[in-house]
């Protein structure tokens, strides 16, 4: 049936359409072709112009498939059909080669235009930290001791029984030594529970004279709560020399005093006790609240207890090989926690310690 038809019957009978039972291979082609120059004519990228060669040449491709069915034509038909084809398929593969390449180096160009930075962006501000409130009491402290010609100086946290105790003047069963109060360390060495050992080692360092500001970590076997840690922070301050007196001990301090808190800053001396030194007194200030009314601070008082201080004890200056007789001296020891508690109005010292950053925030 098929041998009867030549090409110009063919093209009569195209009109039917494309496919079907009546489909006709040469028209075929030709329709074929132009339907495909017409996709690759829309498919602006590699994806869509990659759908074309499939659709086309793909292996169930319209192309493909017809020029697999040649065997089924006349053998006047199958030469003309199968040139056309044949030709159809080449410029098909090169108009896809040429438009690919085309596609592809549009979207290599962008890719590189999507990667490259934005100048125009505003930068990434880093997160600015700030200084510790514990740190800023303690700088504010040596630096006003500093001014006065002390200089700084630190000594370790793990200490001998002798520099910590037994060189202050503590006798052999002062409670202090006590289990519970000192955190003991393998080797007969504990935790410093005050920062008075650095007395000793400066002292066993050096001749007099002795200007010197400790400021250091110190440790106490203490249940953490509102006013107590078992790890905290001191200022120790110790000057010895000739003729040093009371009186000097007392000025130091009441300009520290007007230093740290105001111009209009008060102190006083109530005796205590310590070891180490003798006499010894308790110092406070006036409330920098209330100013001496009496507050919720100050507790009704007026005054705020800071440090404790002394005259250097004579045995003390024998024990690190110092005449009593030539020079004499004082110490004072404060805890850095409580004059940031009373400064910032900070009601629990463990808030120090939590490194909560909305607490932290407000030292900014
Ligand atoms: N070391 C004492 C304490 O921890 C404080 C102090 C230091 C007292 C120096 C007098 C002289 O409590």
């Amino acid at each position: 049936m098929a041998a009867a038809e030549g090409p110009d019957s063919l093209r009569a009978r195209s009109e039917g359409g494309l496919g079907g039972a009546s489909r006709t291979p040469h028209v075929d082609v030709d329709a074929i072709a132009r339907e495909a120059r017409e996709a690759v004519a829309a498919a602006s990228t590699a994806a869509a112009l990659e759908a074309v060669r499939v659709k086309y040449l793909g292996r169930q491709g319209a192309l493909t498939q017809l020029l697999r069915s040649l065997g089924t034509l006349s053998a006047e038909e199958r030469p003309l059909v199968g040139a056309a084809a044949n030709e159809a398929k080449r410029e098909l593969e090169a108009l896809l080669d040429q438009r690919l390449a085309v596609a592809q180096d549009a979207e290599r160009t962008r890719a590189r235009a999507a990667a490259r930075p934005d100048l125009t962006l505003p930068g990434r501000r880093p997160p600015l930290g700030i200084v510790h409130p514990l740190k800023r009491v303690e700088d504010e402290i040596i630096e006003v001791f500093a001014g006065l010609g002390f200089s700084v100086v630190e000594g370790p946290e793990i200490e001998t029984d002798y520099n910590n105790f037994e060189a202050l003047n503590f006798p052999k069963d002062h409670p202090a030594r006590d289990m519970q109060d000192t955190f003991f360390v393998p080797g007969e060495l504990l935790l410093r529970t005050h920062t008075s050992p650095v007395q000793i080692r400066t002292m066993q360092a050096q001749r007099p004279p002795v200007r010197v500001i400790v400021p250091g970590r110190v440790y106490r076997r203490d249940i953490a709560d509102a006013s107590h840690s078992p790890v905290f922070h001191q200022v120790e301050g110790l000057a010895v020399d000739r003729d040093i007196s009371m009186g000097d001990l007392k000025g130091t301090l009441e300009l520290f005093a007007r230093e740290l808190f105001g111009p209009r800053s008060k102190i006083r001396f109530r005796p205590s006790f310590f070891p180490f030194t003798e006499p010894s007194a308790e110092v406070d200030v006036l409330c920098f609240l209330c100013v001496g009314d009496g507050c919720r601070l100050c507790k009704q008082s007026g005054w705020l207890e800071i440090l404790g201080s002394g005259m250097v004890h004579p045995n003390v200056l024998r024990n690190v090989g110092y005449d009593p007789e030539e020079v004499t001296g004082w110490a004072f020891g404060m805890g850095v926690e409580r004059i940031a508690m009373l400064r910032y109005g900070v009601d629990d010292l463990r808030l120090f310690f939590d490194n909560d950053l909305r607490f932290l925030r407000q030292f900014a």
